[in-house]
C-alpha cells in the first residue's frame, strides 16, 4: 500500500454532528525509533510491547459549519481549554487534511484525558496521537456510511496516528507491533504499524511493565529536536544498520522464549538510544543519576537471584522495568523494596503489555 491508498475516493460530509470516543494505550520500544525522514518515516524499523493502563481517551465531537475556509477545532485536557495544544494538532490536521478531506466542514471539539498523570514524564504523543486518529476514522466510517473494512481502519489509524507523532502508530494494536519496513517482516511499512505477525513464546504473556518515575520535569529535548540530532550524526548509519539487525535477531528469540538474549537486545538498544543523544551535537545526558542507580540495582538483582527483570528507556529519565508475569511477585518486592528509593516522591506505575485501542 502508498500512500495515494488513503486518499479516500468521495466522502461527502453529509451529516451534521455527532461524537466518537476512542481510549489508546501508550507503548514501549524494544528496538527504538531514533532518527526519521519528512513526516515520520523512520530512518529504521522498530518493535514496541503495547501498553495497557498508561492511555489517552478522547471524545471528538463535531458539527457542520458554515463554510470550508479553514480549520476550526477546540482542544481541552483534563476539562480545561488547551489553546497551547493548538499548534501541534493544527501541524497534525495540515498533515492529513488530504487523507480526511472532511476536515474543513466541521468545527471539532477534542476532550482528552490521560490516566497518568501529565506531569510524570510519560510522553502522551502515542496515546493521544493514536487515540484522536481513531476518533477521525471514524467520522470517515460515518461519513462512508461504514463501508469501511475493519483491517482498512486500523490501517489507516495508524497511518493518521504516524502523521501525528511517528510513535503513535505502533499503539492502535497489540500486544507486539513492529513499524518501518523489514525484509523477514512480512506486511511491514514505514507507512503505518502492524501487528508482529509471527508466533511469540508464551514467557512473553502478560509481560510486565513497571514505569519507575525518576524525573517528572518538563522534557529537556523535544522528540523532534531529539530525532533531528540524528541528521549529519557520526554514528547515524551503523546505527539505522544495528537496528534492522536487533530485529532480526529478536524473531527467533520471540519465538523460543530466550530471555536472556531478549535481555541483551533490550537493554543494547535502550543504551544505544542514549549514547546517540550523548555523541550528537549538540548532545545531551537525558538519564539522571537516579537512572543509573537503577540500572545498576537491577544488574545486581539478576546476578543474585537468576531473576529475567531487565530494563529499557525512553528519550528521558524515566526506568521501564521489564519483567515476565511469573516473576511478578518477586520483582515488585525488589522494586519496592530496593527502587522506590530513586523515584520522585516514591511514584511508579504498574502495567502490562496490551491490545491495544478501545472505542468507548
Ligand atoms: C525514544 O514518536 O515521540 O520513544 O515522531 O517526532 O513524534 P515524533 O517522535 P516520537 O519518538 C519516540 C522515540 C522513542 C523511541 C520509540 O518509541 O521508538
Amino acid at each position: 500500500m502508498n500512500e495515494a491508498s488513503f486518499i479516500p475516493k468521495s466522502v461527502k460530509s453529509t451529516v451534521d454532528s455527532g461524537s466518537f470516543t476512542w481510549e489508546s494505550p501508550s507503548n514501549i520500544a524494544l528496538v527504538k525509533y531514533w532518527g526519521k525522514k519528512k513526516d515520520q518515516i523512520p530512518e529504521n524499523p522498530s518493535i514496541s510491547f503495547t501498553l495497557n493502563q498508561c492511555k489517552t481517551s478522547t471524545k471528538l465531537s463535531f458539527s457542520k459549519k458554515e463554510n470550508s475556509d479553514d480549520y476550526s477545532f477546540d482542544v481541552f485536557l483534563d476539562g480545561q481549554k488547551k489553546p497551547d495544544f493548538k499548534p501541534k494538532i493544527e501541524t497534525f490536521f495540515k498533515r492529513v487534511e488530504v487523507y480526511l478531506p472532511f476536515l474543513k466542514d466541521y468545527h471539532f471539539k477534542i476532550e482528552t484525558s490521560n490516566t497518568f498523570p501529565h506531569s510524570s514524564g510519560i510522553a502522551s504523543s502515542a496515546s493521544g496521537m493514536s487515540a484522536l486518529a481513531l476518533c477521525f476514522m471514524s467520522v470517515e466510517k460515518l461519513l462512508n456510511d461504514g463501508k469501511i473494512s475493519n483491517q482498512f481502519f486500523v490501517k489507516k489509524a495508524s497511518f493518521l496516528a504516524r502523521l501525528g507523532s511517528g510513535s503513535a502508530c505502533r499503539s492502535i494494536e497489540g500486544p507486539l507491533v513492529v513499524w518501518g519496513e523489514h525484509g523477514s517482516i512480512e506486511g511491514s511499512s514505514d507507512l503505518f504499524g502492524v501487528k508482529y505477525p509471527y508466533e511469540a513464546h508464551q514467557n512473553f504473556n502478560d509481560y510486565q511493565d513497571t514505569i519507575l518515575l525518576v524525573d517528572r520535569g518538563e522534557k529537556q529535548v523535544s522528540s523532534t529536536v531529539g530525532h533531528n540530532l540524528m541528521y549529519g550524526h557520526p554514528f547515524a548509519l551503523e546505527r539505522f544498520k544495528q537496528a534492522g539487525q536487533n530485529l532480526e535477531n529478536l524473531i527467533s528469540i520471540l519465538k523460543n522464549g530466550d530471555l536472556d538474549d531478549f535481555i541483551k537486545i533490550v537493554e543494547s538498544e535502550a543504551l544505544t538510544l542514549h549514547a546517540m543523544m550523548m555523541t550528537s551535537l549538540p548532545y545531551f545526558i537525558l538519564m539522571k543519576p537516579n537512572t543509573l542507580s537503577i540500572i545498576n540495582k537491577i544488574w545486581e538483582f539478576r546476578k543474585e537471584t537468576g531473576s529475567k527483570v531487565c530494563f529499557t528507556l525512553d528519550a528521558g529519565a524515566n526506568v521501564h522495568v521489564l519483567y515476565p508475569e511469573i516473576e511478578k511477585e518477586t520483582v515488585l518486592k525488589f522494586i519496592n523494596n530496593e527502587l522506590v528509593a530513586y523515584c520522585e516522591n516514591g511514584h511508579y506505575i504498574c502495567d502490562v503489555i496490551g491490545l491495544g485501542a478501545n472505542e468507548i
